[in-house]
């Protein structure tokens, strides 16, 4: 043992690793993500990231999931997938009950998902992803439900309108135009995977590819522009009175982009994605649409589906571009009460006792330090508010209340302490 090489501190290639202040910007997230869902009736959920590989080979998702799958053989010869999104997860979950729950359901939650992906800016192999779902709702009804929770998220962040745009497209759409040129379904598939790469090949292969789905001079997106079909326009009409509707409702920032198809072939209906309007983030920032297919995969009558996938990575990308991220986000405790002397300790914990029953979350010296050194202590612990309590506090019942981070100091009644830190924070 003694020869070897220490073993390396890194965490797995593209994964992080979460020091608590860290945590609590993610749980910063996560709580205003659990409030606007709730708010809205949606109740969460969880499960476990293991699945049975077949979930994902069923052609529930495209072959780059596929691909992308981190899958192995477990001691009892079963292939294992470790889940790369949670759409086929509540699709299974909600077949299995399909005769207890009670339809519409309106579910969301919070797993970490799993790709094996190139790590890049926006891009790792771990990622925390927002799930919100509807199932058992087949009209536009609940497209726009679920449109307006992303609005609505996106400003509980604090994020304005111009800040964000929601390109909404629908595969109907798509599939109507390409029908009317008589292309293949394998065609059509092969077509919106290309329309999904666009953004990252040149103008000119991109042109190039194209060129093979055109049927006199024409392909399905130029069909659309044209509006001189009327089955396709008439698809084109029920999105844009979808997109009107939003209008109406003040939200001017959700636009019809026939460009955006996703990556999974699962897709139905509408496919929307949200984009950043910030010239040095504009992409992508998460997606989702309607998926009717996917729950009649386990059996019985399909049931109708609409929902997205928010990732933490570009959001949080998102919330710093805009500078949307409070700063004060460390996750130390409220209150640290010093002693002057360690026989003071006993007396400083039935104070701070007092301070947790009252919701303040306390830590206690219990060190033979200075005064002075516990402070040092506080301030590189981030806590924010420091008071010592010895024999004299005791007595008197008043406190000197520090308040670190701007220097103040007031003196205070200890049972007036927990309410002054409560409002003050
Ligand atoms: P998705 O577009 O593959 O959709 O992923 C949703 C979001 O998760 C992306 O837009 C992005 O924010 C984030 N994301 C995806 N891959 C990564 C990665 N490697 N690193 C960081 N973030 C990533 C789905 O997964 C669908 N199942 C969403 C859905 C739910 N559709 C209907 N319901």
């Amino acid at each position: 043992m003694t020869d070897r090489e220490p073993l390396s501190t890194e965490p797995y290639k593209g994964v992080r690793d979460f020091y608590p202040e860290d945590w609590a910007k993610m749980n910063y997230a996560f709580d205003i993500m659990r409030t606007v869902l709730r708010r809205r009736g949606f109740e969460e959920y969880a499960a476990s990231p293991l699945e049975r590989a077949e979930l994902y080979e069923s052609k529930t998702s495209e072959e780059i999931v596929n691909e992308q799958t981190y899958s192995f053989i477990d001691r009892g010869d079963r292939k294992v997938t470790i889940r790369p999104e949670m759409t086929p997860t509540l699709a299974r979950m909600v077949a299995a009950k399909r005769r207890e729950l009670v339809f519409p359901v309106r579910w969301f939650s919070i797993p970490n998902v799993f790709r094996y992906e190139r790590p890049q800016r926006g891009r790792l192999r771990e990622h925390y992803q927002l799930n919100a779902d509807i199932l058992g709702i087949a009209d536009a009804k609940a497209d726009g439900e679920i449109i307006v929770i992303v609005s609505d998220l996106l400003r509980a962040f604090g994020a304005q309108d111009a800040d964000f745009s929601i390109r909404i497209n629908s595969r109907t759409l798509l599939s109507a135009a390409a029908q009317a040129l008589g292309l293949s379904v394998d065609e059509v598939t092969a077509y919106s995977a290309l329309l999904d790469r666009k953004n990252k090949m040149s103008g000119a292969d991109f042109e190039t590819e194209r060129s093979a789905f055109r049927r006199s001079g024409t392909d399905p997106l130029e069909l659309i522009e044209a509006g001189t079909n009327a089955e396709v326009d008439a698809e084109l009409k029920k999105l844009e009175a979808l997109i009107e509707a939003f209008r109406s409702h003040g939200m001017t920032n959700v636009v019809f982009d026939p460009t955006i198809v996703r990556g999974f072939l699962y897709y139905t209906g509408i496919v929307f994605e949200v984009f950043d309007t910030d010239p040095g983030n504009n992409r992508s920032l998460f997606g989702g649409g309607r998926y009717d297919n996917l729950v009649a995969l386990f059996g019985g009558e399909p049931i109708p589906a609409v929902g997205f996938g928010m990732g933490d990575v570009t959001l949080i990308d998102f919330l710093t571009t805009h500078n949307l991220l409070p700063a004060n986000i460390t996750g130390a405790p409220d209150l640290f009460i010093g002693t002057p002397s360690e026989a003071d300790i006993a007396q400083a914990q039935g104070c701070a006792e007092l301070m947790r029953s009252r919701d303040v979350n306390t830590l206690v010296n219990v060190s033979g330090k200075s005064l002075g050194d516990q402070i040092k202590e506080a301030v590189r612990r981030k806590i924010p508010y420091f008071i010592a309590y010895g024999a004299q506090e005791a007595e008197s019942g008043m406190v000197t209340l520090k308040i670190l981070n701007d220097s103040r100091e007031e003196s205070i009644s200890l049972d007036s302490l927990a309410a002054f830190i409560t409002k003050d924070k």
